[in-house]
């Protein structure tokens, strides 16, 4: 508090909680993605300043002077020794992120970098995981290795029977490629019954689009390269840790979970870079904008295709139908079932929109490898949630994957624009093979 009695505006003084003290009540989403850093600025500049400064100052006065065995590493306001603990850039992410997710976060240098960490953490002897990015399960199979990690499907109640008190469920929703949701309450309860933890992949729908911890879910991941990062340009993972198991003072070897987790990541040295960092801040600042606008256009591009797909008949296709004729399936989660139902689990579990992403099974792999290369606005390329639209034959990246599919990543651009592409596309692919 200032001498006035008014909250500290900026600075360490002001703390995390300096602007719902000053409103009395939390501000939106989209305020908190613009300034739940600002007590962290120690600069005149609005724009954050990068520091790519590897080892920091110690204390002036020798009184001052405290050694690294004494403080907590999961407080935000340390002082910075080493990046390989924290570095600016990176606490200004995590400070963003702690109020967007609502729990304590970890950063890492990639999405897999943090499952592992998590993995580490959590050590569990079972890890009950469904389909979903590949990536996950060569982590478990690298755990398997070494400390003989056992792998249960998710979707068999069976092998679910097996999990034991410390075991992990690991659930990834919505679900890479095909942007389908699934039941987070019902795997709480199946964690519940087991004495497992629950621990969710919710790269595929970031905020505002679900919040897991309304469910309980014990740690959530997110890959921060995809929607956090949203400019294909730096790599990220994120644990955010339910605020219910960060208060307790319970991590295995204890301490808390987040000192834990930092404690762990000073060791295993998977920290993000502070251009990353920095990169990071930037892009955050506009989640909600770009979320939702990607969310929305891939629902109407979804909806157009799956109108078109049932038409005997195309207009805007000279009188022919090209989609019926050159794609076999959409899948989304909007498709569901239940997302025709106000107050089924899938429409409170995502009550702002659907994901980003999609994926088409064409008729043919034939297809599925051509029609990329026909598209205008659409880079043939892996990964998802930037500002460019991307579509990828997944076959590319993902062995097990059926050969007709196409992973489609709704960037910013304009959807008709986008709807007009896949059109000329699928049009031009169509004349191709007919010759
Ligand atoms: C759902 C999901 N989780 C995790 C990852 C891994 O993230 P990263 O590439 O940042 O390591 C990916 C990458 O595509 C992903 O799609």
């Amino acid at each position: 508090m200032t001498s006035n009695g008014t909250p500290e505006k900026t600075g360490a003084a002001a703390g995390p909680n300096r602007l719902a003290a000053a409103f009395g009540r939390e501000l939106s989403l989209a305020s908190r993605s613009v300034h739940a850093d600002d007590y962290t600025n120690s600069h005149t500049a609005v724009a954050p300043p990068m520091h790519v400064s590897t080892t920091f100052r110690y204390a002036d006065d020798p009184n001052e002077l405290l050694p690294w065995s004494d403080f907590d590493p999961a407080r935000m306001d340390n002082p910075y020794i080493y990046s390989r603990a924290s570095a600016p850039n990176t606490t200004r992410y995590e400070a963003i992120l702690t109020s967007l997710l609502g729990g304590p976060v970890v950063s890492y240098a990639s999405g897999l970098a943090a499952f592992h960490a998590m993995v580490v953490f959590l050590n569990p002897k079972r890890v009950a995981i469904g389909g979903g990015y590949h990536g996950c399960h060569g982590i478990l199979k690298l755990m398997h290795k070494l400390n003989g990690l056992e792998q249960l499907e998710l979707e068999d109640d069976n092998d679910l029977a097996k999990l034991q008190r410390g075991d992990v469920i690991h659930v990834e929703t919505p679900l890479n490629p095909t942007g389908e949701a699934r039941d987070l309450a019902y795997y709480r309860r199946k964690a519940d019954e087991r004495g497992c933890y629950l621990t969710v992949d919710a790269t595929f729908a970031p905020p505002p689009l679900q919040d897991p911890f309304k469910y309980g879910v014990d740690i959530v991941l997110h890959s921060g390269t995809k929607y956090f990062g949203g400019h294909s340009d730096m790599l990220s993972g994120v644990l955010a840790i339910h605020p219910d198991r960060a208060a307790a003072a319970a991590a295995p070897g204890g301490g808390s979970w987040p000192q834990g987790l930092v404690g762990e990541r000073l060791l295993l040295g998977n920290v993000m870079g502070s251009f990353e960092g920095w990169l990071g801040v930037r892009s955050l600042r506009t989640l909600e904008l770009r979320v939702l606008r990607q969310s929305e256009s891939a629902q109407r591009l979804v909806d157009w295709l799956v109108a078109s797909s049932q038409k005997k008949e195309n207009k805007a296709d000279g009188g022919s139908n090209v989609i019926a004729e050159v794609v076999h399936r959409i899948q989304h989660s909007s498709l569901q079932p239940e997302a025709s139902d106000p107050e089924s689990w899938l429409c409170k579990q995502m009550p702002h929109g659907h994901g980003p992403v999609f994926s088409l099974w064409l008729k043919s792999e034939e297809h599925a490898k051509r029609l990329p290369s026909k598209l205008f606005l659409f880079h043939h390329a892996t990964s998802l949630g930037g500002v460019e639209s991307l579509i990828e034959w997944r076959a590319m990246t993902d062995a097990a994957v059926d050969r007709r599919l196409l992973r489609v990543s709704v960037g910013v651009e304009g959807w008709e624009d986008l709807r007009d592409d896949l059109l000329q596309g699928l049009q031009a692919l169509s004349e191709e093979l007919k010759n």
